[in-house]
């Protein structure tokens, strides 16, 4: 089954909108692992404007769950990151001026600095993912530079089916719709290349509570295993009107396809 890793961003986000010490972004990261979380992702971006150096080092020093950090690739990150020792580093590219990820790194203008940033971490025994556009050049520069582990941006999918209800997704012929199976057709294609290549593939951005069954059962009728979702964002949302556990034991039923919850 597909293991679920939860982005506690976004306490830290409402927590910085104040000043104040509370939500904690780790007692949120222990009750989603309380609530089936499988790993607990944080992105420390270089505006701290979100998660801060100290959040990372807590999570890592109290989590019992395997921790991901989101990372941008500078010298200042590959130090925090070699300090901290998180299970996994996700390397994606980061703009000041964008509210969240956009697009995918940037794999062959930068495929010198991955390649010394997986020998660096390799040597650190952290494995490194790469938040990646679903396309074969990207996959295949990963692959070439000895990277284990990709992460298909699932962005623009989401974005096409986001408006709309799950049933209309199929064959509705708006150009909304059109877009979107046009891009989980190619999250379909990179992620069965990505595996035939070896990788280890994990999916995640602006998945939400309608958005994951058309992908997971997209998953299942072409027998792709997709490693891990990575998913914030929506959870975090779902949580302020239902508490953390629910919401994450929400998302991990549609994960495993058996409930159709919207
Ligand atoms: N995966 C990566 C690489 C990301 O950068 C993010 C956003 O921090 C996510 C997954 C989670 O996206 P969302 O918050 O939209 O679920």
């Amino acid at each position: 089954m597909s293991r679920l890793g939860v982005n506690i961003d976004h306490i830290a986000t409402i927590r910085q909108a104040r000043g104040t010490l509370y939500p904690d972004p780790i007692s949120a990261a222990k009750l989603a692992e309380l609530a089936g979380a499988d790993a607990i992702v944080c992105h420390l971006r270089e505006d701290r404007r979100h998660i801060q150096d100290e959040d990372v080092y807590q999570l890592k020093k109290n989590l019992d769950i395997p921790l991901t950090l989101e990372m941008a690739l500078t010298e200042e990150m590959i130090r925090i990151a070699c300090d901290v020792k998180p299970t996994t580093v996700c390397l994606v590219p980061e703009k000041r001026e964008e509210l969240t990820t956009e697009g995918g790194f940037y794999v062959k203008k930068r495929f010198d600095e991955l390649k010394e940033a997986l020998r660096v971490f390799n040597s650190k025994n952290i494995a490194v993912s790469v938040f990646i556009d679903p396309d074969e050049e990207s996959i295949g520069l990963v692959r070439e530079a000895g990277g284990q582990i990709i992460e298909l941006h699932t962005g623009a999918y989401c974005e096409a089916h986001s408006s709309l209800m799950t049933a209309h997704f199929h064959d509705c012929h708006c150009e909304l719709c059109v877009v979107g199976r046009g891009n989980l057709k190619r999250i379909l294609h990179s992620a069965q290349f990505s595996i035939s290549l070896g990788l280890q593939c994990n999916a995640g951005h602006g998945l939400d509570y309608s958005n994951i069954s058309p992908l997971v059962s997209a998953f299942k009728e072409n027998k792709i295993s997709i490693h891990e979702y990575n998913i914030g964002h929506s959870i975090i949302a779902r949580s302020l009107f239902t508490g953390i556990k629910q919401a994450v034991g929400d998302m991990k039923k549609l994960l495993t396809n058996r409930d159709n919850l919207l």
